[in-house]
């Protein structure tokens, strides 16, 4: 890939001009950094499937300004979709639809279906609104490492690799939007987010759910959701440390005199002494928000190792579970 000079930049309708040209923008929504581009142009997706390192069979989310411009992106908007979007949009929440043609077969890995989202953060909004196109956005992190959520960690993964980087840092949620598939009889929930299924369910009592078979074992819900989840094989969420997962901090042991670093919820004081880094969040949101970011600091401080507390599995923790079980590569 030819080296790109990568500007930092400001303002919505100089991210809107650099995405219209075909560029790669990368720009801060309330759940991580996005990466976005001409969701129209192969050229352009192209590009950002090789900034990213990202393997093509893993398909982008299209982002719009409003929800009414899902037809930028879909070719029909299923029942399940418009309650989801008129319960949860403009928010975390991705609905998967049929697909309209203009989209690039790129941005959907040949598939015939399409990931749309309504952005809920004011400079996401207005870059799409000036935009006036459809912008596929993956996270704005090199494929495999954590999401950013801060653009100065956006530069740390892509310098030299894409167009610009908005240069403002969140609110931000600190996980990805929720991808409910609604192309089917039964909605079916393939990633979880900060929309939590018991939410979901409140406005569709049967969806399920579809995600959570551990890479080693069998499937836990029948071989056809591989297909229906694209991508989810790859690795994701891995910082170059070693991730070691702790159901009980309280009778946490350290192995060797690598440099350590620790997360979670409870503290664990009689060991506070021997890591490198170390943080303890007062609720699952703090977690969430600052975990991506915690397992960059790790790397930045040449940290071997980092013990994290697993999240309990319920509202925004069980997204964070899936994320912490993904960063150790067990999921
Ligand atoms: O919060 C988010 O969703 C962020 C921000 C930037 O909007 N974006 C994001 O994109 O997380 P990415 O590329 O990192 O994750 C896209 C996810 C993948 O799990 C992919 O498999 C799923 O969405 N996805 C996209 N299109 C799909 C489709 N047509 N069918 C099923 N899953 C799809
Ligand atoms: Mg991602």
């Amino acid at each position: 890939m030819a080296p790109t000079r990568t500007a930092l930049i400001d303002s919505p309708s100089e991210a809107a001009r650099l995405l219209n040209a075909g560029g790669l923008v990368a720009f801060p929504t309330e759940t991580v950094f996005g990466l976005g581009v001409d969701a129209t142009s192969d050229e352009a997706v192209r590009r950002l499937f090789a900034a990213k390192g990202r393997p093509s069979d893993n398909p982008l989310i299209v982002h719009v300004a409003e929800i009414d411009q899902w037809r930028l992106a879909a070719s029909a908007l299923t029942p399940s979709a418009a309650a989801l979007l008129a319960a949860f949009a403009p928010g975390p929440l991705t609905v998967v639809l049929p697909k309209r043609p203009e989209i690039s077969s790129l941005v959907t890995a040949g598939l015939g279906t399409v990931g749309v989202r309504v952005p809920d953060h004011p400079v996401a909004r207005e870059v799409l609104r000036l935009a006036g196109a459809p912008i596929a956005a993956p996270s704005a992190n090199r494929s495999g490492r954590p999401s950013g959520t801060r653009w100065r960690s956006v530069l740390e993964d892509l310098d030299g690799r894409i167009d610009a980087v908005y240069r403002q840092d969140g609110p931000s949620l600190g996980l990805e939007s929720t991808v409910v598939d609604c192309t089917g009889s039964v909605a079916a929930v393939l990633r979880p987010g900060a929309v939590t299924t018991e939410q979901i369910r409140r406005v569709l009592p049967d969806a399920r759910e579809s995600f959570g078979a551990p890479s080693s074992g069998a499937p836990t819900s029948g071989a056809h959701e591989a297909v229906r989840s694209p991508g989810v094989a790859h690795p994701h969420y891995q910082p170059r440390a070693e991730v070691r997962l702790v159901d009980a901090p309280e009778s946490l042991t350290l192995g060797g005199s690598e440099r350590a670093a620790y997360c979670g919820l409870q503290a664990v004081d009689r060991l506070r002494g021997s890591f490198e880094l170390y943080a303890v969040y007062p609720t699952p949101d703090e977690y969430a928000a600052a975990f991506y970011e915690f397992l960059r600091e790790a790397d930045r401080r040449g940290v071997a190792r980092v013990y994290v507390q697993l999240a309990p599995d319920e509202g925004i923790g069980r997204a964070l579970r899936d994320r912490q079980l993904r960063a150790a590569g067990e999921r």
